[in-house]
């Protein structure tokens, strides 16, 4: 049985107190379907309101911490005793304007250039994964271990497909390319977030995607991290969240999909020439 720390006391109240309200959007939004203007602005009404909630009780409860925020401006901590927060509150937001209930709020505490704490709350579903550095992860009070499955052949991948507005939309293809014929599966179900938490559960084997920012992933990273996961760039390097490109699995096939994933961009490589 895991016993929850302060700060993730801290954190499980604010994103649970927000997520009352944001239930009762996703409910409504289904109805906003067949309307002639459709859910969009609705949707992001519902999102700066939950980082709002999410903002206001982190405050309240951490005063003079900073903030790196989706939605609303970044503030520094007031000194170098304090934490950052790092938010989106919905990861998912295509999903949630579709009425899919698969999407989460992200919440990390970075301190000192490392995140410390990370949960990611699916507020449909009531899952709570969470980690804290060198404490291990968690979904509710089971604890997490990623899986162990050693052959490409018996993993199931997940990945973000690239869409309208997103930078390098040509280079996708080549990964899925010279990955889909190695694996059992590739899932793309639009919320990195909880991508990432489910290979700290060991129902993803692993999982890439390229084009992220720091709010997709801070949580995510720790939660896999301390499910005894490997996470890093698609070449093995480290500036995951600085460069925002990610790949991270259950270390077994690390090796394995970074040599795909270096075989895919030579195939890009050769295609610009
Ligand atoms: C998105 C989700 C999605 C990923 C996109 C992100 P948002 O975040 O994490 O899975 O493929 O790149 O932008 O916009 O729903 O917060
Ligand atoms: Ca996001
Ligand atoms: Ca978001």
């Amino acid at each position: 049985m895991a016993l929850q720390s302060a700060i993730i006391n801290v954190m499980e109240k604010a994103v649970k107190k927000a997520s009352i309200r944001l239930v009762r959007d996703f409910n409504e939004v289904e109805h906003l379907q067949v309307s002639r203007k459709g859910p969009a602005d609705f949707v992001s009404r519902a999102d700066v309101r939950t980082e709002r909630t999410i903002v206001e009780e982190l405050k309240v409860a951490r005063p003079g911490f900073g903030f790196i925020l989706e939605e609303g401006e970044d503030t520094p901590p007031e000194d170098a005793t304090k934490g950052t927060w790092i938010i989106d509150p919905i990861d998912g937001t295509t999903n949630f304007l579709h009425s899919i209930p698969h999407f989460a709020i992200s919440v990390a505490l970075e301190k000192e250039g490392e995140i410390v704490a990370g949960i990611v709350y699916n507020p449909v579903t009531d899952e709570l994964f969470w980690a804290e550095k060198g404490r291990g992860a968690f979904v509710g009070n089971r604890k997490l271990t990623v899986s162990s499955r050693k052959n490409l052949d018996d993993c199931v991948l997940a990945t973000g497909i690239p869409f309208m507005g997103k930078p390098n939309l040509g280079t996708f293809p080549a990964q899925l390319d010279t990955i889909m014929p190695k694996v059992a599966g590739i899932r793309r179900f639009g919320s990195a977030a909880l991508d990432l938490a489910f290979v700290a559960a060991g129902r993803y084997d692993g999982f890439w995607e390229e084009n992220l920012q720091p709010w997709d992933i801070a949580a995510g990273i720790l939660i896999v991290r301390e499910a005894r996961g490997m996470v890093s760039e698609f070449d093995g390097r480290a500036k995951v969240m600085q460069t925002g490109q990610i790949l991270a699995t259950n270390g077994s096939i690390h090796g394995s999909v970074t040599r795909l994933l270096s075989e895919a961009r030579k195939i890009n490589r050769a295609k610009q020439i």
